[in-house]
């Protein structure tokens, strides 16, 4: 029986993967904001220390974007505490727990795979100026990028496989945060366009099932995308690695 943390695992991809892990006889521990607010690195931080010592798979599917620029009490801009912040935060504070695993897994659902459009705004990373709904995540899908290929590159001896993971559209209720008529026209488009979070969830099942074996592998859902991209360089990767361990010493 596996251990498998799922943080954003009680709504959504991740709670429909929850479900369909838990049928299967794994032992899931789904973390929503009721459990820990992971748009804060203090209760991030604190609820690395609540986990089992032992963890197989680490899903990282929270996320929470707003039309407006959110500041969270700890001064960070939102959707970069939660989609940047705690992901790396939970990768590195849960390794040594899912080391003790034969073979563990860091699934990161993000959107990654052969996509240019967005960029880290290094000299603004909170986003002060000009922020925009599509800004914040196009940065933290670029960020998402350089956190697998840095967490590859920070711990070569690791026995961990990173996988990061674009399930592409879902139909999976995000849009019912958004304002009208924004709201709207998400949820129509994702109930006519995008997968259900059933059919997103045995995709990913079937992954974890046979996960691959590099250390860092990206997917475009089933397709593999190459790692010598421009979205991994090594040097921005260990720029961010550097700059999230410095915003993230104290906790
Ligand atoms: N849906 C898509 O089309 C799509 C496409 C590409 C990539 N993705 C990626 O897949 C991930 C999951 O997407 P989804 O559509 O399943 O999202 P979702 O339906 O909005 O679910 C988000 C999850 O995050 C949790 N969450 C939100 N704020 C939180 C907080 N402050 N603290 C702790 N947990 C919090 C929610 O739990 P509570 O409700 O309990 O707070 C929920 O479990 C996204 O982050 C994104 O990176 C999605």
């Amino acid at each position: 029986m596996r251990t498998v943390v799922i943080a954003g695992g009680t709504r959504g991809i991740g709670g429909a993967l929850a479900d369909k892990l838990r049928r299967a006889g794994d032992l899931v521990v789904p973390i929503g904001s009721a459990d820990a607010d992971l748009t804060s690195v203090r209760q991030t931080a604190a609820l690395a220390t609540r986990l089992p010592d032992k963890i197989d798979v680490l899903v990282l599917a929270a996320g929470r974007f707003d039309l407006r620029r959110i500041v969270t009490n700890e001064g960070f801009e939102q959707t970069f505490a939660i989609y940047v912040l705690s992901r790396y935060l939970l990768a590195e504070r849960l390794r040594p727990a899912l080391e003790r695993a034969q073979t563990p897994i860091i699934l990161n659902l993000s959107g990654t795979g052969g996509i240019r459009a967005g960029r880290i705004h290094w000299d603004d990373l909170q986003l002060t100026r000009g922020y925009t709904m599509l800004k914040a995540t196009m940065q933290g899908a670029r960020a998402n990028d350089l956190l697998g290929a840095g967490f590859a590159a920070h711990h070569p001896h690791s026995q961990i496989r990173y996988v990061l993971y674009n399930p592409l559209f879902v139909n999976s209720g995000m849009h019912r945060q958004f304002r009208q008529p924004t709201r709207a026209l998400v949820g129509a488009s994702a109930a006519l366009l995008g997968s259900s979070t059933g059919t997103a969830a045995s995709r990913l099942t079937a992954l974890l099932a046979e996960p691959p074996t590099a250390r860092l592998t990206v997917l475009r859902r089933g397709t593999p995308v190459p790692l010598t991209r421009p979205e991994f360089d090594q040097s921005a990767a260990a720029r961010l690695y550097t700059l999230l361990a410095e915003l993230t010493v104290a906790s």
